[in-house]
């Protein structure tokens, strides 16, 4: 390595073992291209599918119009493994920063996270704590209730607790149709939408094949708007969007195989509601504790109980298309500049944290 070069070593972690890995891919392949090179040196590092971390070429990362489906065996196929690279890279002088790139489980859920913090390294992102926090739909209610932040009527079951009898008393208390979640998952996963009790078993017992906690809500008929934050200690809200589901509810073949739900940034809303739900999804952020970006979903109930929040995702999809950088777009900050905010942030953080570990 030139010893003169003093740009960021941009450690861009993508792939792994979720359902969306794909997408994952995609996001690496814009982020490593828009990161700008006066100031970063790029380095990534890609997780397959069957979780060996690979140092994959920048030549074997797609170009213009990107085939998803080509990505993943190369990575396969190259299966070094690299997580000591970033320990390498971090231990020269230039500073690194890591940015992980990988949604669910695995990745946005704290243990990612929690590797990168035995490493030293700065990250993009949230923390341990926040990460595992929003992941965790179960917990993450548990945390909104007590700040305070309203949210959809809901229970969560243990998945040794779901007899007939307990199932019975969730639709007692929620009605029909109601929403069965894994409390561990995303890109709506194991999220089925039951209408009688039945369905009601059978979506209980999917969702029991993706986590040991279950999230039982109230089906509500709302609007679905999203509000994109950005920061750590002062976090700040974009303009809010709306996502429009193409199919019965914003389900997995929504947002990854037919992309027929529509996006409107910015959402139709009065400038009352506008400053409303910007400043619930920044009090969501601050409740678990999240810093350098999220994306925080809500539900808004036009003629009833108003603004509702659904859930927080730590590593928001991150594609140029993607509602997050559309949203901070849309709030003048775009793509590249997003990149340079968050490995600030990124920078901030780390060097706070320092200052805790430091005796
Ligand atoms: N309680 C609910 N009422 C109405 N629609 C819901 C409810 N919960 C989820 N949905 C629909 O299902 C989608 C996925 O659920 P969500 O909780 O956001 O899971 P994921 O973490 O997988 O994105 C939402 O975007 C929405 O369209
Ligand atoms: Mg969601």
């Amino acid at each position: 390595m030139d010893t003169t070069d003093s740009r960021i070593n941009l450690v861009v972690i993508f792939g792994g073992q979720s359902a969306e890995h794909d997408v994952s891919c995609v996001t690496a392949s814009h982020v490593l291209r828009a990161a700008d090179p006066t100031k970063y040196r790029t380095i990534p590092v890609a997780i397959s599918r069957t979780g060996e971390w690979c140092s994959p070429h920048l030549a074997e990362l797609p170009q213009g119009g990107v085939n998803p489906q080509s990505i993943p065996a190369r990575l396969e196929a190259n299966g070094v493994p690299a997580s000591q690279n970033i320990v390498q890279t971090s231990s020269h002088s230039a500073p690194t920063v890591v940015i992980p790139l990988i949604h669910g489980p695995l990745g946005e859920d704290g243990t990612l996270q929690g590797l990168l913090e035995m490493m030293g390294v700065a990250y993009v992102g949230s923390g341990v704590l926040s990460s595992a926090l929003a992941m965790d739909k179960a917990m993450a209610k548990k945390v909104f209730a007590h700040e305070g932040i309203p949210q959809v009527r809901h229970i969560s079951l243990r998945d040794d607790n779901m007899s007939p009898s307990s199932l019975q008393s969730v639709s007692d208390e929620l009605g029909f149709p109601l929403f069965v979640k894994p409390a561990n998952m995303g890109s709506s996963v194991g999220v089925s939408k039951v209408r009688d009790a039945a369905e009601l078993q059978r979506g209980a017992a999917l969702a029991a094949t993706y986590d040991q906690w279950i999230v039982f809500e109230e089906a509500v008929t709302a609007r679905e708007l999203e509000v994109a934050v950005l920061g750590n200690r002062v976090p700040r809200a974009s303009v809010v969007g709306e996502i429009v589901p193409g199919n019965d509810f914003y389900d997995y073949e929504d947002k990854y195989v037919t992309d027929s739900a529509t996006l409107m940034i910015p959402a139709s809303l009065t400038q009352e509601q506008s400053d409303e739900v910007r400043e619930l999804a920044l009090r969501a952020y601050e409740a678990l504790r999240c810093e350098g970006m999220a994306r925080v979903d809500f539900f808004f109930e036009e003629n009833g109980r108003g603004f509702l929040c659904n859930e927080i995702n730590t590593i928001p999809g991150f594609t140029p298309i993607s509602m997050y950088p559309k949203m901070w777009e849309a709030s003048g900050v775009g793509y590249s500049d997003l990149i340079n905010e968050l490995v600030a942030h990124a920078q901030e953080r780390h060097s706070r944290r320092k200052l805790n570990t430091a005796h």
